[in-house]
This record gives structure tokens, C-alpha cells and sequence, in this order.
């Protein structure tokens, strides 16, 4: 993370993971704790108490949170810091469906923290399966080990995903809102732990020369794309049941959407900036079940190579049925239906095992009047894009027509980019950092509320309906390593545009 001057070192707190023997835990969690431990910004008072179901030492805890850390550290791991760290931890085992052993947790969290003195701020961390969250959070409740007393914090963090649609994502914030407020529940989004994401607000905010043009009279349409090569590896059972759209657009592609689309917060803070949010997402226009079919493409890759790698058919997949009619991408087209946005298009795309990973935000802005140059060699001018680059490259391109040089009028399209790498110098982050350290110093403008998180699953339900009554019908295959489906394209053709190609 950037080691900003003035970044503020939490309270003394307990860190409660459950899912601690899990591959978040070891591939993000620790990682980003030793991360904060080596900028000095986790607190002298702090212990890590990791929830297993089954019997497990501490010792072995540590090792094994070791082995992750060094496999996954996003830095050099200096044995002191992790040493240190790792000291911290302690496996204590619990099971939601033994009720007992909530209550034998709670006597043992008592101590730990009367050992090291943390004053009795929780934070309790579920990186578990989404199904775990309602029993584990039940026993949190009846256990009162989330009840605020005496001047001390309880937090609880939960991992997407957050439901599985519009019903089941209401069902799951009513049950938690039951046991703790909204200002003590943050649901994470590791989008909103890149700075490439977090800068979209200051791009637009902090700069006097965006936010004039930023609308529908300057703004021709929005492309968000998250490509990424992968394919579904060793996830097929949790990805069958979720595919492209719901593991990715509801909250990673429009924390994406809501940043460029929201409205000037009138305060940085969480309120603000989370009602900015949440009222552009609910802005979204609904589309009937024909319109969802006309303005959504589904594709399914098919054996191919990415980057001279094999991968073979999606439905070859471990755990994924073979007839499976799961999408593994997905473009959608959208419109937001208020002032700003009223008739220019958000195309959205995303998907596994494609050619190129890239995830960027790429804003159109309209052609200029091509008049002046009617008699001119000239033929036409190039598009005019303002480019966030999240992946691969993390920055802002501008790009913009051109003199070329010599004696007669020749135009061309170039392009002007600032790179985070050439101007900062940080230290490497896996994202999770400033997540945690919000966490633990309680600022929730990271992360998703309620309203947020319904708005999103209300968005894209028109298309989860419609695409379980067409089952297979429209289902596009695409070859791995390709650019996804023919049929995106034409998504865009149609309106006479299409999906920009980095030069
Ligand atoms: C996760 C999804 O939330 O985000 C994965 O479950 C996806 O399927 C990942 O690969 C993408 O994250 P990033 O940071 O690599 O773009």
C-alpha cells in the first residue's frame, strides 16, 4: 500500500478469522497483515485467533500461515516481521453447528485478549463459504461476541459472494442487520482495495477539468471490460452453480460502473460517498425479459490455447456438469436513467479464459464535428477515449487526434498515458491492505452497504430470469484464448460502435 505519513494505526483489536486454514486466508489475508505489520501499521496490542473446525495446534496453525505467507507474500518476507506476526496467532476450534463450542470461544477470546490487553475490540473475519455466513454470524449474535459493551468495537467482515440474486442477497442483509448495524458490517469487495479503482473518485473529483464534460452532452457511451485468461481451474463446483455474471458484475464491474457514473458526494466519508453509489446503481434502467435477452450476449469457452496453453472445454471441468449451460462470459449493455446519463450506453463485458487479461474502464467521448476537415485529405477522425487502466497497466491514457507531420493535413490518433509505476514508488500490495486497515480503524467507505449491494443484485436479475427460461438457447461457445463471443461484437455493431482494442 502507499505508506502515506499520516495513515493512522488502529486500535488495539483481536482479529478473528474464520476460515483460517482456507486459501483466502493464505493467499490474501496474511499476506496483507504482514504487509501492514512491515509499514508499521498494525496495532502493538493484537492478537489473531484462527477458527478451525477441527482440533488443530497453534504451531501447526503457524507453520502452515507461513508456507502461505512465503509462497504468497507480494514482497520479500523478512523473518522478524513474520516471526513477530505469526507469534500473534492462535488456532482455536469452534463449529456453528455445535452451539458449545461458540461459547467455549468466547471464554478463550476473553483471555487471549486479557493477555494482550486489546481491550476487547473484535473484528471477526469470514473467510468462509458465502453459506457459512448466516450460522456463523447466528452463533456471533447468541454468544453476545459481537455485542459493543464497555467502549469496545465489534466488526464483522464479510467476503462476496453476497447472495446469489436479488432475494437471497435481502434475505442474507436482513439476517446480519439482525445481529449487527450496518456502521459494524463490511462487506468486502477486493476491487475497492486497488488504488487504480479508489483514484477513479479523485480522477473525477479532485480535477476541474473532467467533471464539466462528464455527461451525456460530451459522453458518447462507457466500456468497462475485465478480461481475464484464466479459466476455471480447480473452482468448477463453486463456478457452475455461480457463473461470469453473478460471480462478477454485480460487484466487481459496477463498483466499476458506480465510481464513473455517481454523483459529487458532498463529503468524502462513508455516508456520502456509499448513498452516491447506491442511488446511481438503483438508477439503472430495469429491462423486460426481451430487452434482457436483446441486450446481453452469454458465452461458454471451448478447448483453445492461451498463450500456448492447453485449456481445455469448459464442461471438462472438474465438478461442472457436462451438459452445463453456465456462463463463462458475459457483455451486457446498460443505461442509467437519470440527468447525467439519460441515453448513453454502459457496455459491460467480462470473462475467463480469454487471449488477453486486461480490466479497464474505457470512457467514449462524442466525435468532433468532422466539417472543418471536408476538404481536406483527411478522411476520418480517430476516437477520442480516456482510458483507467486497472490491468495490466495501472494508469490513465488519453487518447486524441493528431497532426501527422509534413506538408499536407494527415490526422492520426495517438495516445498520452500516465503510469502509477513511473511516479509512485510502493511497495507491492495484494489489494487486501487498505481493506484490512479500514477494517480496524473503522471506515466503511470501502465497502458495500445494504442498499449498494441490493441495487446491484436488482440490476442484473431481469438478466439471471431471462437466461434461466432460454436455458441453452443463446448460449455462444468461444474458443479459449480468443476474444470472446462473435456475438459481443455485434452487441456494439449494432449501435455503430465497438469494444476498444488497446493499440
Ligand atoms: C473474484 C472472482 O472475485 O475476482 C474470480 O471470484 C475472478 O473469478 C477475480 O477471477 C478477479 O479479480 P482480479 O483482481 O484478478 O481482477
Amino acid at each position: 500500500m502507499t505508506s502515506q505519513p499520516n495513515a493512522q494505526i488502529p486500535d488495539g483489536c483481536a482479529f478473528v478469522i474464520f476460515g483460517v486454514t482456507g486459501d483466502l486466508t493464505h493467499r490474501l489475508v496474511i499476506p496483507a497483515l504482514y504487509n501492514l505489520a512491515e509499514a508499521n501499521l498494525l496495532p502493538e496490542k493484537f492478537c489473531v485467533v484462527g477458527i478451525t473446525r477441527k482440533e488443530m495446534s497453534s504451531e501447526d496453525l503457524r507453520a502452515s500461515l507461513l508456507e502461505g505467507l512465503k509462497k504468497f507474500a507480494t514482497r520479500p518476507v523478512k523473518d522478524d516481521i513474520a516471526e513477530k506476526l505469526l507469534y500473534c496467532v492462535t488456532a482455536v476450534s469452534a463449529d456453528p453447528s455445535d452451539p458449545a463450542s461458540f461459547d467455549r470461544l468466547r471464554e478463550r477470546l476473553e483471555k487471549l485478549e486479557a493477555n494482550r490487553n486489546t481491550g476487547g475490540n473484535r473484528l471477526f473475519y469470514l473467510a468462509t463459504p458465502p453459506d457459512a455466513f448466516a450460522p456463523i454470524s447466528t452463533e456471533l449474535g447468541r454468544t453476545g461476541l459481537l455485542k459493543e459493551e464497555r467502549g469496545a468495537w465489534r466488526r464483522l467482515v464479510v467476503e462476496k459472494p453476497f447472495g446469489t440474486d436479488l432475494a437471497s442477497a435481502k434475505a442474507l442483509n436482513d439476517h446480519l442487520l439482525s445481529i449487527v448495524s450496518e456502521h459494524s458490517l463490511y462487506r468486502i469487495d477486493h476491487y475497492l482495495g486497488k488504488e487504480t479503482v479508489q483514484n477513479i473518485l479523485v480522477l473525477r473529483f479532485s480535477n476541474g477539468m473532467f467533471e464539466p464534460i462528464w455527461n451525456r452532452e460530451h459522453i458518447d457511451h462507457v466500456q468497462i471490460t475485465v478480461n481475464e485468461k484464466l479459466g476455471v481451474e480447480h473452482r468448477g463446483s463453486f463456478y457452475d452453480k455461480t457463473g461470469a455474471l453473478r460471480d462478477m458484475v454485480p460487484n466487481h464491474l459496477f463498483q466499476l460502473l458506480s465510481l464513473v457514473a455517481m454523483e459529487p458526494p458532498s463529503h468524502f466519508n462513508a455516508h456520502s460517498v456509499r448513498s452516491a453509489k447506491a442511488e446511481v446503481l438503483a438508477a439503472i434502467q430495469p429491462q423486460s425479459e426481451e430487452e434482457a435477452l436483446r441486450n446481453s450476449v452469454r458465452g461458454q469457452y471451448t478447448a483453445g490455447k492461451v498463450d500456448d496453453i492447453e485449456i481445455g472445454d469448459y464442461r471438462a471441468v472438474k465438478d461442472v456438469d457436462p451438459a452445463s449451460t453456465t456462463e463463462t462470459y458475459v457483455a451486457l449493455k446498460l443505461t442509467i436513467d437519470n440527468w447525467r446519463w439519460a441515453g448513453v450506453p454502459f457496455y459491460l463485458r467480462t470473462g475467463k479464459a480469454l487471449g488477453a487479461k486486461r480490466t479497464e474502464v474505457a470512457i467514449k467521448f462524442k466525435q468532433a464535428p468532422f466539417a472543418m476537415f471536408r476538404c481536406t485529405p483527411v478522411e476520418e477522425l480517430s476516437q477520442n477515449f480516456l482510458v483507467i487502466g486497472i490491468e495490466p497497466v495501472e494508469g490513465i491514457a488519453l487518447q486524441f487526434n493528431t497532426k501527422i507531420p509534413g506538408p499536407t493535413i494527415a490526422i492520426d490518433g495517438v495516445e498520452m498515458t500516465f503510469r502509477y509505476k513511473d511516479y509512485f514508488k510502493v511497495a507491492p500490495s495484494n489489494g487486501y491492505e487498505t481493506l484490512l486497515h479500514d477494517c480496524m480503524i473503522g471506515d466503511n467507505i470501502l465497502f458495500q452497504r445494504a442498499d449498494g449491494v441490493e441495487a446491484g443484485w436488482q440490476a442484473v436479475q431481469p438478466f439471471l430470469d431471462a437466461w434461466q427460461k432460454a436455458g441453452a438457447e443463446g448460449l455462444e461457445p468461444y474458443p479459449a484464448g480468443s476474444h470472446g463471443p462473435e456475438a459481443a461484437d455485434a452487441l456494439l455493431k449494432r449501435d455503430g460502435r465497438s469494444w476498444r482494442e488497446p493499440k
